[in-house]
């Protein structure tokens, strides 16, 4: 493939897209346009496809990276939330494969004064998109602290959460990601690195994972609006995929792949009335079938290759011919 960081999972996403030349395909999560140029080349010499990106480097990146094919990659600023209204605007009968490769790129995490790393001094920034105006800075440092405690819960799946929230807001004004983690650290103790994890399901990882971790996770998700942009999302690329195409996402922690296991369970399902109800009466229909019905995870060499790839999930849905 092209020069540059090799994408999770990079193989399977071709497997499960199918690139075929004259197909149109959309990738909603840019990035450095790893996935993307291998897509544009399998659908060689005439498939198109449109990315989407919040964030400026990775459009500039990705540009760069996708030169190579001319007018056949359209390159847009934008959010995947847009993706209906962005299809909309193009002369296209329907979109034969979408992905959505959640989540923070590794150009992002490496890239300090973005702020989503604890590893380096930065601004608690966390904005994919430089143009929003919450910083992961403005709720740590105005929420109150039970909204902040809930926000740790409920996007971080702490168990801590409370015992955090009191040390922030104590910590307050806190401006830095070390700031950050420090205080973190000093609430939960290092008690807890090299136990396994506790009160986060499914959670196979040991807690050799810096106890900041998951704060973190919490405020990109909410700086992002990550799950709630993802929830509405799913339905829209159905709905634009032409029958027979196929939507793969990629996510990199529960909550994320719940959301997607949920949603293409109840789509892939004909009636949703209570199982003992001997009529169905809510005329629900099945619009996709699900590919897999298990997630596919990156393989040993894969993560030993690029660690960062330990947790990602892919699921695959197509679409149904109604
Ligand atoms: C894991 S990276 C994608 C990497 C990409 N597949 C590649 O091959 O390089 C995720 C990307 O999604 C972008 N992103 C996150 N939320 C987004 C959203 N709602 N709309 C568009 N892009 C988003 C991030 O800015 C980041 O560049």
């Amino acid at each position: 493939m092209a020069s540059g960081h090799r994408p999770v999972l990079y193989q399977e996403i071709l497997e499960a897209i199918t690139p075929r030349p004259g197909g149109r395909y959309v990738d909603g999560t840019l990035g450095g346009g790893g996935h993307a140029w291998g897509i544009l080349q399998a659908s060689s010499p005439d498939g198109l496809l449109l990315g989407l990106d919040l964030d400026p480097q990775a459009i500039a990146l990705a540009t760069q990276r996708l030169i190579e094919f001319g007018e056949r990659a359209l390159i847009r600023q934008a959010s995947y939330t847009s993706l209906a209204e962005q299809i909309a605007g193009l002369d296209w009968p329907g979109v034969d494969g979408i992905l959505l490769d959640l989540g923070v790129s590794s150009m992002q995490l490496d890239t300090p004064e973005r702020g989503f790393s604890f590893q380096v001094e930065a601004p608690l920034d966390m904005r994919f998109d430089p143009s929003n105006p919450l910083r992961a800075a403005d709720l740590v440092n105005r929420l109150p602290e039970s909204e902040l405690a809930d926000l740790i819960y409920r996007y971080g799946e702490e168990p801590s959460s409370r015992r955090i929230a009191r040390a922030i807001v104590a910590a307050r004004p806190v401006e830095t990601t070390s700031q950050l983690a420090q205080v973190v650290l000093g609430a939960v103790g290092s008690k807890r690195r090299g136990r396994s994890a506790q009160g986060s399901k499914g959670a196979r990882e040991k807690s050799s994972i810096h106890p900041a971790t998951r704060t973190f996770q919490a405020l990109r998700i909410a700086v992002n609006d990550e799950l709630g942009g993802l929830e509405r999302t799913l339905p829209e690329a159905v709905a634009v995929l032409a029958p027979g195409g196929r939507l793969a996402v990629i996510s990199f922690h529960s909550l994320e792949d719940r959301i997607v296991k949920q949603y293409f369970r109840r789509e892939s399902t004909d009636c949703l009335c209570p199982p003992r109800q001997p009529v169905c009466t809510c005329g629900h229909r099945a619009t996709i079938i699900e590919i897999i019905h298990r997630p596919i995870q990156p393989g040993a060499s894969e993560v030993t290759e690029n660690p960062r790839s330990r947790s990602a999930r892919l699921r695959v849905a197509e679409k149904i011919s109604l």
